[in-house]
């Protein structure tokens, strides 16, 4: 059985990714640690354990993490995703109560534990796991992969020209992620948009139907189709952190991937939080070419939906 520590900043698509993964018998959830962005940490705590409770299986321990992105202030996304970042539904309160630990120290000691087989699966601003990175260098190389929803090849976010919002939201923690060395699997904006990986009208309206939980992910992301509803004239739901997840599970869902050497651009007045894709060594190039991602652009949508489908019904 795989195990993962995954780290999120809960809003109504990272719910979604968390009972999938909940769910999923190949998987483990040793530890779920929060951050800000989607919606402030306080927040995606909260948020985080009401969806533990929705899943119904089993509750791993939910650890807060740092509030604030590393050098810049906090934009979040509740205009997408509601003011409680779940669709301001008024789910019911969780019964679980966040551990005492930080979500930082929680992740070293966990992974400094293990045998270098957990791997981390992040949904949110990688700001826990710079800091991780720089607190305990060591023990965060042995983490053998972590698969990000993060990133744009071609796609524009509606927050800036050229970045997608998890990178955007701190683009100094991501910088630092991308140049520590661990390989990374990045599942960019484009692979949860093409393909068909959004879910239909039919479709949100059919899974709603599939019992408690599966109506807890459609409502809970009511603001986001909404949202489609309103600026593109018809409803459907964008997926990100699920399609994510799915790509960490079921990796032959993949449909198009390329190689790259990943890095983040962190200033820019227009280009800030924008990944940069080093494809190949150009023959003027001094420095090496160290290719340390695997950047994911497309998946196979309908597989995808199945598998999703599978693991929220009732
Ligand atoms: C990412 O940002 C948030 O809106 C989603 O939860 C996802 O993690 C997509 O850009
Ligand atoms: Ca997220």
């Amino acid at each position: 059985m795989r195990k993962i520590i995954i780290d999120t900043d809960t809003g109504s698509d990272d719910a979604v990714a968390l009972v999938m993964a909940l769910r999923d018998p190949s998987v483990k959830v040793l530890a779920i640690t929060t951050v800000s962005g989607n919606v402030p940490m306080q927040q995606a705590t909260y948020n985080a354990l009401q969806t533990i409770d929705y899943a119904g299986t089993y509750k791993p321990p939910v650890y807060k993490g740092i509030a604030k992105p590393l050098l810049c202030e906090l934009e979040d996304a509740t205009q997408v995703h509601g003011k409680d970042g779940m669709g301001d539904v008024g789910f019911r309160a969780p019964v679980q109560q966040p551990e005492s630990e930080h979500a930082v120290d929680a992740l070293i000691r966990i992974i400094g534990a293990g045998g270098g087989d957990i791997e981390l699966v992040t949904i949110g601003p990688l700001t826990n796991i710079a800091v991780a990175m720089l607190q305990a260098p060591e023990v965060m190389k042995k983490v053998p992969r972590i698969t990000i929803m993060g990133g744009a090849n071609f796609y524009s976010n509606p927050h800036t020209p050229c970045a997608e919002f998890n990178i955007m939201a701190d683009p100094d923690s991501a910088f630092l992620v991308f140049n520590f060395g661990v390989p990374i699997t990045l599942v960019t904006l484009e692979a949860c948009q093409t393909n068909q990986a959004p879910l239909t009208d039919d479709e949100i309206t059919s899974f709603r139907a599939a019992g408690e939980t599966a109506a807890f992910c459609m409502d809970c992301n009511h603001t986001t189709y909404d949202l489609a509803q309103k600026v593109r004239g018809y409803r459907e739901l964008e997926l990100p952190d699920p399609v994510a997840y799915a790509v960490f599970s079921r990796p032959e869902l993949i449909k198009t991937s390329f190689t790259a050497q990943t890095s983040v651009e962190r200033g820019g007045t227009y280009t800030r939080g924008t990944t940069v894709f080093r494809k190949r060594k150009y023959f003027f190039e001094t420095e090496p070419y160290q290719p340390n991602s695997t950047i994911v652009t497309g998946v196979d949508g309908p597989a995808f939906k199945k598998f999703m489908y599978e693991l929220i019904k009732d």
